[in-house]
C-alpha cells in the first residue's frame, strides 16, 4: 500500500488543492481530492485486465466549482433535501438555502462540498480528510467538526468513514456522490448495469422530491430490485414515481442495522465484468440513475451524459426534519455523528 500527494491546483482564492492516491499491490488507486473530500477517480483492472476508472469526475479545480454535481464530493450538511428549505430545532426556525427551485435545499447548498478540506495520512493505506463547517453554513445551526476517512485495503475495498460533532443542536446526514460506471467513466450509459438492492420499500416523493410520508412497497412495481435487474430494463415504465422523477431518484429503505455494517446492494457489468457491492450502516440509500447529467466535458474532455454513471447514496432518509416517522438525524450538541459506507470491487464470475 501507498499514499502518494500531487497538486491538482488552486482555488480562486490561491488556496492549493492536493490529490491525493492511495494504491495497494494490484495496481488499484483510489484518487481523493481536498476539494469538497472527493473521490475523483477509482482505477482498477477489468475481466481483461485492463485498468479502468469507474468514476464520473473533472480534471481541474475550476470543472469541479463550475460544473459539477457533486460527482464524488462528500455531501452535508444535510444530503439530499428538505421541503419548505426551513427547519425547527428546540422550538427555533432556521431558514436554509432555498437553492432548488427556490423552495426545497438539495444537499445544502454544497458549500461544504466545494470548499477546501484539510488532509492527513495517519497510515500508509488511508487519508483523513477534516472540515470545520461554520455556524449558520447552508442555514445549519452549530459549528460542525466533520472527518471523512478513505482507506484502500489490498482486496479492493474502499471504506468510508464518517464522523461529526456540533457545537449545537442540529441534523447531520453526510454521504459520498459518487457517480460510477463499471465499464469505465468514458463508455456510454448504465443502462446494461446489473443492480440488486437488499430494499423492499422506497419513500415515495412529489414532485419537488420531497417525500410524501410512509412507505411504498416494491412488490411488483419497476423498483424492486431484490433480484438482479438492469438498470434500464423498466426505467422508463409507466409508473407514477418514475415520471415523477424522470427515471430512478429515490430513497430505498434498508433492513435494520443498529449501526452495523451490512452489504446492501450489488451492481455489476457484464462487458467489464466488474461488480461492487456498497455495504453501509445507514438506514437509506439513494439510487439515481443519472437523469440529469447534461452533457458537461468532464476528464479528458469526455461528455457526462444523461445516465452515464450511477449514484448509491447511503443516507438518511430525506426530508427526516419534516417526517417523525424515518430514523431521525438530529444530534445534541456535542453528541458524535458516525457512520461508514464500503465500496467493495471484485470481478464477476
Ligand atoms: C439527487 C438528484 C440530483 C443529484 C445531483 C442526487 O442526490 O437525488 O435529484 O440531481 O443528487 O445534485
Amino acid at each position: 500500500m501507498s499514499v502518494i500527494r500531487e497538486s491538482f491546483g488552486f482555488m480562486p482564492d490561491k488556496t492549493e488543492i492536493f490529490k491525493y492516491i492511495l494504491e495497494n499491490s494490484s495496481g488499484t488507486q483510489a484518487h481523493i481530492l481536498t476539494l469538497g473530500a472527493t473521490l475523483q477517480s477509482f482505477i482498477i483492472a477489468d475481466k481483461n485486465g485492463e485498468m479502468k476508472d469507474v468514476l464520473l469526475g473533472f480534471d481541474s479545480v475550476s470543472d469541479y466549482l463550475e460544473k459539477s454535481n457533486y460527482q464524488g464530493a462528500t455531501v452535508g450538511r444535510y444530503a439530499n433535501r428538505i421541503g419548505g428549505a426551513s427547519i425547527d430545532i428546540n422550538g427555533k426556525n432556521y431558514s436554509l438555502t432555498a437553492n432548488e427551485k427556490n423552495v426545497t435545499s438539495l444537499h445544502s447548498a454544497g458549500d461544504f462540498s466545494y470548499s477546501p478540506w484539510k488532509a492527513v495520512v495517519p497510515d500508509a493505506d488511508m487519508v483523513e480528510m477534516s472540515y470545520v463547517s461554520p455556524d449558520g453554513e447552508g442555514g445549519f445551526p452549530g459549528e460542525v467538526s466533520v472527518k471523512v476517512i478513505f482507506r484502500l485495503t489490498e482486496d479492493n475495498k474502499l471504506s468510508i468513514k464518517y464522523s461529526g460533532v456540533s457545537t449545537k443542536d442540529t441534523y447531520m446526514n453526510f454521504t459520498n456522490h459518487a457517480y460510477f460506471n463499471l465499464n469505465g467513466y468514458d463508455s456510454g450509459d448504465i443502462l446494461s448495469h446489473y443492480l440488486k438492492i437488499d430494499s423492499s420499500f422506497i419513500t415515495p416523493v412529489d414532485e419537488l422530491s420531497i417525500p410524501l410520508g410512509g412507505a411504498m412497497s416494491v412488490e411488483n412495481t419497476p423498483f424492486d430490485f431484490r433480484e438482479f435487474a438492469r438498470i434500464g430494463e423498466r426505467i422508463a415504465s409507466d409508473h407514477a414515481q418514475l415520471k415523477m422523477t424522470g427515471g430512478y431518484d429515490h430513497n430505498f429503505c434498508l433492513p435494520e442495522s443498529e449501526g452495523e455494517l451490512r452489504e446492501i446492494a450489488q451492481s455489476y457489468s457484464e462487458d467489464s465484468g466488474i461488480k461492487m457491492a456498497v455495504l453501509t450502516t445507514l438506514p437509506g440509500v439513494q439510487f439515481y440513475a443519472g437523469n440529469f447529467l447534461a452533457g458537461a466535458e468532464g476528464k479528458n474532455g469526455k461528455a457526462m451524459n444523461k445516465r452515464t454513471g450511477f449514484c448509491l447514496e447511503t443516507q438518511f432518509y430525506p426530508d427526516t426534519p419534516h417526517q417523525p416517522d424515518f430514523p431521525s438525524c438530529l444530534f445534541k450538541a456535542g453528541e458524535e455523528y458516525v457512520s461508514e459506507t464500503v465500496y467493495a470491487f471484485s470481478l464477476q464470475k
